[in-house]
């Protein structure tokens, strides 16, 4: 029996297979969790319905994080199927392509740092608040940030502080849900090409750094972020809540590399 075995998971960030939410959901369903998936527009919608297919996933919903109406729709319609949402995944960020390459202060505009803590980060607790009456003792939330959140790289520029408003989020969101039996976590991955990272400048040179230097000398895989975000929603991490849980080969713990 899987260690998800009776969990429900909405999953949200689905967009190809090299999703990191692929990862996610195929781990989860290994595990024997039930899942809801959603895709962001209609052009992204075949995709999204192959990998349920693939993990089982009854559930396929539109949902586009900037719209609280499209918020609410989706969780009737899960409330509709489901007593209760175990699980919620949420894989997402956006910011203007512009923005993620150049000079920082440059770059950034008022408009696109707006856009980017909306999407990125505001849409985490706004799925919080639209499922709360479905949130059980046991439930678990999850997001996925990048080290930008505490530390400095080129080109990710405007993202950086919206992944800090994301990790933030997560510890008021613990400290609030946490009384209810409700965790949040979050795992901080390590770079992986997919579609976000590919409109992110230099990220050939960001893994090529990675595999030089991380202690495991590699990149990590979503397989990888797959499971440990399954460990982290599973009742193996009952105690474990208000987490950044690095998922990037060490990466995060070097100063200086010996090579
Ligand atoms: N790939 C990496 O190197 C890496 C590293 C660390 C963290 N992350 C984070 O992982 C998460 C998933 O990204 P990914 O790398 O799997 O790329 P991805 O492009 O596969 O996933 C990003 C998802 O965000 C969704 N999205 C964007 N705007 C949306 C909106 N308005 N409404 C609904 N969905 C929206 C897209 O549809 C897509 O499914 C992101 O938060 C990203 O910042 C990625």
């Amino acid at each position: 029996m899987g260690f998800m075995q009776g969990k429900r998971a909405l999953v949200v960030g689905v967009a190809s297979d090299r999703s990191i939410a692929s990862g996610i959901a195929e781990a989860m369903a290994r595990e024997g969790a039930e899942l809801a998936l959603t895709y962001q527009n209609d052009k992204l919608r075949d995709r999204v319905q192959e990998i349920a297919a693939r993990t089982g996933s009854q559930i396929v919903l539109p949902l586009d994080v900037a719209e609280d109406a499209q918020i609410d729709a989706v969780m009737q319609a899960i409330g509709s199927r489901w007593s209760s949402i175990d699980v919620i995944v949420h894989s997402v960020a956006f910011a203007p392509r512009e923005q993620l390459s150049g000079s920082y202060v440059d770059t950034v505009t008022r408009e696109g740092f707006k856009l980017s803590q909306d999407i990125s980060s505001y849409s985490f607790v706004a799925l919080a608040k639209a499922a709360r009456p479905m949130l059980r003792p046991g439930s678990a939330l999850l997001t996925i940030s990048y080290l930008a959140a505490v530390r400095t790289l080129p080109n990710y520029n405007v993202m950086g502080p919206a992944k800090a408003s994301l990790e933030a989020n997560v510890r008021f969101m613990a400290s609030d849900l946490g009384p209810d039996g409700i965790r949040v976590n979050c795992i901080s991955a390590g770079p992986i090409k997919t579609l976000a990272a590919a409109g992110i400048g230099g990220m050939r040179t960001m893994l090529h750094y990675m595999e030089k230097t991380a202690p495991l000398r590699r990149g990590v895989t979503i397989e990888e972020v797959g499971n440990a975000a399954a460990f982290l929603c599973s009742d193996l991490a009952a105690g474990i809540t208000g987490e950044t849980l690095y998922v990037d080969g060490g990466y995060h713990v070097i100063g200086m590399s010996p090579d």
